[in-house]
């Protein structure tokens, strides 16, 4: 059976895409909205092989209001909406703040805005656990503390879900699913999707896959005198397929009146804290390949421990994370493989 039309904005990106493949298989029909400024027209090709169904594509910047209008005239009866089109490089958000906060804040406005008049009954929206800053008490639920941001990329997420929080309490006709993602890793396990960063990678993961490449020399450790079991941080890595599957629950939820509440927030994590050492480990028993690394200084701003309570997801939701981190890690490595086989990496 042929289910609702969903806009999913951001669709081409990381964990855009591994949605868009959940929802097609879950029999949703897709248009992705993308301006491709951190991914590409390829993965559209990656998104078909795995599920046999092409989404729809328009490739436009949510910031632009006409673009969205037009879309929503070119592809009526859409009744959902997941917004993943948002800029995450935390350091680069602080060297360009403006443009964090001009293209996360007015593609989410300029949604919220159209939804009413075009019939759309409820967005999903990627939030962090950036919001918890530094928590005082490990795992995190959704009433742990919000604090203070750190960046301005964590401040979009932020005043993001403020915005979405009173516009919903203003009476407008929508729904909203809050999604507080952990750590996302890993790749679809057929290895036609994946993570692809643009230069050097930022996080932990696509850059120890390329030192075990060989891309990279050194994979370097940010710290070891935490106050942490090892001394290295610790975060809740989640597989991305398993996060993909919680948005096809959240947005049965809003389109099918699961709960009366219009606004309910979801921390997807895994409930278990793994360290960078830990990490390392767990990809070379995985794999067998090796990861050459170094323990160097603290990088500024890092948290040091930060893992979910996911209860809240697995009572309400009906999702778990159940992904082993190997598999988890071992799916990374495919990707990478194929990137190297496609000359891309
Ligand atoms: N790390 C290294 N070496 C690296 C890269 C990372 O040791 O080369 C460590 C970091 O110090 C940290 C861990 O690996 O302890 C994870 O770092 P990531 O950069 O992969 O992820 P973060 O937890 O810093 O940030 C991620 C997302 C953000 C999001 C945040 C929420 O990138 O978008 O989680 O906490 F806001």
């Amino acid at each position: 059976m042929k289910k609702d039309r969903i806009l999913v904005t951001g669709g081409t990106g990381y964990i855009g895409s591994h949605t868009v493949v959940e929802l097609q298989q879950a029999g949703y029909s897709v248009v992705i909205i993308d301006n491709l400024s951190n991914s590409n027209r390829d993965v559209l090709d990656g998104i078909e092989r795995i599920t046999g169904i092409r989404p729809d594509f328009v490739e436009a910047d949510c910031t632009d209001m006409d673009a969205l209008k037009r879309l929503f005239a070119d592809y009526p009866g859409i009744k959902g909406i997941i917004n993943f089109a948002a800029s995450k490089a935390v350091g680069e958000s602080v060297q360009k703040p403006i443009l964090y906060y001009r293209n996360n804040l007015n593609t989410l406005m300029n949604l919220l805005e159209l939804m009413p008049d075009n019939g759309v009954k409820g967005i999903v929206f990627s939030s962090s656990c950036t919001v918890y800053g530094e928590p005082d008490v490990n795992p995190v639920t959704e009433q742990s503390p919000i604090k203070n941001a750190t960046s301005p990329y964590g401040n979009t997420k932020q005043i993001s879900e403020e915005i979405i929080t009173d516009v919903i309490a203003s009476g407008a006709p929508i729904k909203s699913v809050i999604l507080r993602y952990f750590n996302p890793v890993g790749a679809h396990p057929t290895a036609e999707i994946g993570e692809l960063p643009n230069g050097v990678p930022q996080n932990l993961i696509p850059y120890l896959t390329q030192t075990a490449m060989g891309i990279r020399k050194e994979l370097s450790v940010f710290g070891n005198d935490y106050n942490t079991p090892d001394g290295s941080c610790i975060r809740d890595y989640i597989n991305v397929v398993d996060l993909a599957k919680a948005h096809v629950l959240a947005v049965e939820r809003m389109l099918e009146d699961k709960s009366d509440d219009k606004i309910e927030i979801f921390n997807l994590g895994t409930g278990r804290g793994t360290s960078v050492l830990e990490l390392i480990n767990a990809f070379e028993t995985a794999t067998g390949v090796k990861v050459p690394h170094k323990i160097v200084g603290r990088r500024e701003g890092d948290i040091e421990k930060v893992w979910a309570n996911p209860d809240k997801a697995n009572n309400v939701l009906g999702w778990v994370a159940d992904s082993t981190l190997e598999d988890t890690m071992r799916s990374a490595w495919a990707w990478q493989c194929r990137l190297r086989e496609r000359g891309i990496m």
